[in-house]
């Protein structure tokens, strides 16, 4: 079990630095995936969905626009109805977030004090790190095994709050449902986060946990499967009296009028979302059997991304190939031997498989 409580990017002595809290100071920011666009670039480092999203969701964000005198409904109802609907739950223990990280983010502030602990096994989403050093809290980060099962030692941590990514970023991996809920049964003093920001994209989702485990909280997001990453919109999905205590620490307003009209849309439109995931699955499994016919082991991916990997070789140089040739994937410093890469259209895929092909039969002569 490492034990971490801030990584220090050397700021501290900025005249700038004083003026903030000194573990504000001591720690470095959250990197999200390089951003560039454009028609040339194939973009497969943020797990963006390659589709675009229901055209029912234009519409009702056009509509919007012609009511932006007004604050958006506080609590977006409409949109907590309709997630209520969808999987059965009660609509007053769902909230709705600019984005899962906001969400995330309001459920750290919430549970946890300065000192106190946050658990969760690693690799995993990296935004958990920061924002657990931004509460000055403690990092519990305990490695998932090979197989990426839930390591046995996690229960026990001495935590008020366990994020539990499923399918986990980067490996794509998916914990089995019963296994959530004997740990939620286990840990029920604690908040459980079960962030299924990719669940769409898998075979089993552990919604179902929030009717019986007052504890649960099942985050999802418009941003993956819904292709609405650029619109900001997460939800959380939990017990009507753990709903109740999450909503005091959110932002008011925190969900434009614009973000609510068009998730709703998005919502109600379930067709317009399964169609993409489903060709979205299929290029998953032509990604997964291109690269393993290069030398990849890759893992059996329940998401829109695979983590490929070539044991015993450092990977950066061949992101750095690819990018040469405005392919971006991603490649964390934390896994030398790996890129994530996320599943495009079939065009961009044969793209990526191409120059990878290329690349390594140049590195071979
Ligand atoms: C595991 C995980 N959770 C949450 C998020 C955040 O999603 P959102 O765009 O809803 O903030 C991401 C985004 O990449 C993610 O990978």
């Amino acid at each position: 079990m490492s034990v971490r409580k801030s990584t220090n990017s050397g700021t501290m002595s900025s005249p700038a630095a004083q003026l903030v809290l000194p573990h504000i100071a001591q720690m470095a920011g959250y990197v999200p995936g390089e951003q560039l666009a454009g028609d040339s670039i194939v973009k497969l480092n943020t797990n963006e969905n390659p589709y675009p999203p229901s055209r029912k969701v234009r519409d009702a964000i056009a509509a919007a626009c012609e009511d932006l005198v007004l604050y958006p409904d506080p609590s977006a109802r409409e949109v907590r109805e309709c997630v209520a609907d969808l999987y059965g739950v009660d609509a007053d223990g769902v909230l709705v977030g600019n984005g899962s990280d906001e969400l995330l983010s309001v459920l750290v502030r919430a549970t946890t004090a300065s000192g106190q602990g946050i658990a969760y096994p690693v690799p995993t989403y990296s935004l958990y790190d920061t924002l657990t050093a931004l509460q000055g809290a403690r990092a519990i980060r305990i490695p998932f095994g090979p197989d990426y099962s839930l390591p046995a030692e996690l229960a026990a941590a001495d935590a008020r709050l366990f994020f539990l990514c499923n399918p986990n970023a980067p490996s794509g991996t998916i914990l089995p449902r019963a296994d959530l809920e004997t740990f939620a049964d286990r840990r029920s003093d604690a908040v459980v986060v079960i962030d299924e920001a990719y669940v769409d994209f898998a075979d089993e989702s552990a919604v179902g946990l929030v009717e019986r485990s007052p504890n649960v909280v099942v985050l999802r997001t418009l941003s993956k499967s819904y292709s609405l990453a650029g619109l900001r919109v997460g939800l959380a999905l939990t017990s009507v009296g753990l709903a109740r205590q999450l909503h005091k620490v959110r932002d008011s307003y925190n969900v434009s009028r614009i973000a609510q009209a068009g998730a709703l849309a998005a919502l109600k439109d379930q067709a317009a979302m399964r169609a993409h995931v489903d060709q979205v699955r299929a290029t998953r499994t032509r990604l997964s059997v291109g690269l393993r016919e290069m030398g990849f082991t890759v893992l059996e991916s329940q998401a829109n991304f695979v983590l490929a990997q070539r044991p015993g070789e450092d990977a950066s140089g061949l992101a750095e190939r690819l990018r040469d040739r405005r392919i971006l994937v991603r490649y964390f410093p934390d896994l030398p031997e790996s890129l994530r890469i996320s599943v495009g259209t079939d065009g961009e895929i044969d793209a990526l498989l191409k120059a990878l092909a290329e690349i390594l039969s140049a590195a071979r002569t």
